[in-house]
Formats: structure tokens, sequence, C-alpha cells
């Protein structure tokens, strides 16, 4: 089984819309998933009880119990265990980031994120774990341009020395909309462009924590 954690310090940049649709992506691919709710609001409890049809199990437990949850979750033949963190001081993080395979570092294109990050990419590379970055909510293009935030997040991102995500995410009403009526946003539409980019950026995690083997290379 493999674990991937879902990390922001800061509030609201995305981690429970990344974490349930990445859950959700694995699921709709046939993966046993587990998802580790361990924010106090219970926010992917909500969209789970909103769902009522079959999906990733999510299960509310407390960081200090979370290495218990990923050997029950082992115990009981999962794939993979996401774990979606609360806004949290580092000791708490510290936590999530022990059980992880890979961590996936969610952030806005602005200042106050770039900023806030910084300290969770140390802490990923103080407990010598593989990580990136992930960008959600960025604006639209304008004239086929980045918007210069997005630009300028990059290259301070750059700077840290973490990579960064090949596909982040833009700001649409459809992740918002999915989520309400506990669905993602490849159910709803599997065409829509909210699902390319959730389907691109679940086949980048699924590649960091299943790397292909080296078998499949020809002679
Ligand atoms: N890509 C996106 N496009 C549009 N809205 C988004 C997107 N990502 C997140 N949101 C919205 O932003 C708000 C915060 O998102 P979410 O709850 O996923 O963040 P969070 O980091 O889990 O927050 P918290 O720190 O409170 O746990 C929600 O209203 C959500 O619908
Ligand atoms: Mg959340």
């Amino acid at each position: 089984m493999k674990t991937l954690a879902v990390l922001s310090r800061k509030g609201g940049t995305g981690k429970t819309t990344v974490s349930l649709h990445l859950a959700m992506a694995a699921w709709l691919a046939g993966k046993g998933v587990l998802l580790a709710d361990c924010d106090r609001q219970g926010s992917a409890q909500e969209w789970r009880r909103e769902r009522q049809i079959g999906g990733p199990v999510v299960f509310s437990t407390k960081t200090p119990a979370l290495f218990a949850t990923q050997q029950a979750a082992k115990r009981a033949g999962r794939d993979l265990m996401i774990i979606d963190t609360s806004p949290s001081a580092s000791e708490d993080l510290a936590e999530a980031v022990r059980c992880a395979d890979f961590c996936l570092m969610v952030l806005r294109p602005s200042f106050l994120d770039v900023r806030a990050v910084r300290e969770t990419a140390e802490l990923v590379l103080r407990f010598g774990k593989r990580g990136a970055f992930v960008i959600n909510q960025a604006p639209p293009r304008r004239n086929g341009r980045e918007m210069a935030c997005v630009g300028d997040t990059v290259a301070q991102l750059s700077a840290m020395g973490r990579p960064i995500m090949p596909i982040g995410l833009r700001a649409r009403i459809a992740y918002q909309t999915a989520v309400g009526e506990g669905r993602s946003v490849q159910e709803v539409d599997p065409h829509s462009a909210a699902a390319l980019e959730i389907g691109g950026l679940w086949r980048e995690v699924e590649a960091q924590l299943w790397p292909p083997a080296l078998a499949a290379v020809a002679e």
C-alpha cells in the first residue's frame, strides 16, 4: 500500500478538493482507497455523506492515530491511503509526512501561499521524503497567456529545490459544484477541462507512487 499526504499549513488552499478528487480518480481506476480525514472540520466526511453511492472509504482520524490507521488500511488490503491534513502547525503535519511515500504541497499562486509553503517543503526535506508542489486555483489564461502571479509562483517555488507538478488545477466552479453533489469532476463530465486536469494530475501522482518498473524498460 502507498500513502500520499496532501499538505499545506495555510487554510483554504484546496487540500480537501485535491485529496478527494485524487481519491476518486484512483477509485475510478479500480484501486482500493482510504481517504484519511485528519481535519476536525471533517470536510472530506461531509463530501462522503453527500455522496450516498459507492466510492473511496473516508475515515476520520486524529493525526497521532495516523500510523495505526495506516497499518489497519494495509491489513484491509487497500492499495492507497490519502491523508487530507488540517491547516495546522508543523508538529501535526510531521506525522502525516512521516507516514507518506509522497507529499503533495498544495498552494494557490499568491505571495502569502508561497511564503507559507516554504516551511512545509523544509519539513518534507527534513524527513527525507519525496514531494512536489501543486498549484491550485490558478486563474484562467488571458489571451492565451498565464497571469503574472502564476509565473512568479513558479519562479519562487523553483528556488526551493523541490519539483512542481507539471499539471496544476485552475480555479473552476466545476470543482465546487461536484463536491457539493458528493461527486468528482470526472464523474460529472469526463470530458470537461476540470476532469482532464484531474486525470492528468492523478497519472503524475500514480507514477510517483508506483514508478514504472525497470523490467518495463527495453533491453
Ligand atoms: N480549483 C478550484 N477551483 C475553484 N474552487 C476551488 C478549487 N479548489 C478549491 N476550491 C474552493 O476553495 C475552498 C477551499 O477549498 P478546500 O476546502 O478544498 O481547501 P482546504 O485547503 O481543504 O481548506 P482547509 O484548510 O479549511 O481544510 C472551497 O470553497 C473549495 O470549493
Ligand atoms: Mg480541508
